[in-house]
């Protein structure tokens, strides 16, 4: 039943009696952003289990902590380990931690995951960089009462994704020599993967890649007034006359492959990123 700004308040509260930490950067680590979270120095994590509102996060893969620090000599905040609808959190629990984030002073939103790619022009392994989304699929994070302290009751989807990120995200790419390409993200519940006739569908409704996260936060985020960048390693090929049964191990390795791209662009993002 969307957040209130009191809830809010109580979780930075308790946040305030372990850290005086001034985040200016907020960073979801998803697949193939695990190691940014080791590239934090002087680091102190807080278990979510600590925090008034949090979830438990219950994937083994994932850890669970609130990690405040520095990258790059930025201060950040960092979701160690992310809630998905398919481990059944609802929506309010999902996006809880991106209001707490914006609470704690951060402005831009730094968010990765792993995607299938539906448009035939890339390749395994390769950076996609969100440029729009598609929630259809993904729910109504912001249904129910609107607190005004927190955000507009109708936010506009005119640029989710700042355009100013994008193209410093483009320019290290390129510099670094990273395949890379934009596009617009496609969130699905899960945690089935899609079937041919819905991959046919996805890709006409002019998705070019489908995950199953990051558009709930992103439409919080956007509420709440963060700046928002969101980067997709490119797991497996989507294409519907060509589909191959998932292989879940193939998946990990392809996003393990990636993550030193993945945690360089981030690092030198938060370097160049302007106030
Ligand atoms: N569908 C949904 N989520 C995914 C996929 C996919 O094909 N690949 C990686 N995450």
């Amino acid at each position: 039943m969307a957040h209130t700004s009191a809830q809010v308040d109580s979780a930075v509260a308790a946040i305030r009696s372990t850290t005086k930490a001034e985040p200016e950067v907020a960073i979801i680590l998803g697949t193939g952003l695990g190691k940014l979270g080791e590239r934090i120095e002087n680091k102190a994590a807080i278990p979510y289990g600590d925090i008034p509102g949090f979830a438990e996060a219950t994937m083994e893969t994932h850890k669970g902590d609130l990690a405040f620090g520095t990258i790059s000599g930025r201060p950040v905040v960092a979701m160690e380990g992310r809630f998905h609808y398919y481990e059944g959190h609802d929506f309010d629990a999902i996006t809880f931690p991106v209001r707490v984030m914006r609470a704690l002073g951060a402005h831009t939103l730094l968010v990765s995951n792993a995607a299938g790619g539906l448009n035939p022009d890339q390749k395994k392994g390769d950076l996609f960089l969100i440029e729009d989304h598609i929630s259809f699929f993904a729910g109504a994070p912001l249904a129910g009462p609107n607190d005004e302290k927190l955000g507009p009751r109708y936010p506009d989807m005119i640029e989710p994704y700042d355009h100013g990120l994008i193209n410093l995200a483009g320019r290290i790419c390129g510099e670094e020599g990273y395949d890379c390409r934009q596009g617009t993200y496609v969130c699905v519940r899960g945690p089935q993967l899609e079937t041919r006739a819905e991959y046919r569908v996805l890709r006409m409704l002019g998705a070019d890649a489908v995950g199953m996260s990051t558009v709930p936060e992103v439409i919080v985020a956007v509420h709440a007034g963060f700046r928002v960048f969101g980067v997709s390693v490119i797991t497996d090929l989507c294409l519907p006359d060509a589909l191959k049964p998932i292989d879940i191990r193939e998946i990990i390795a392809v996003a393990a492959e990636a993550e030193p791209k993945m945690t360089r662009l981030l690092e030198r993002m938060i370097a160049e990123v302007n106030q």
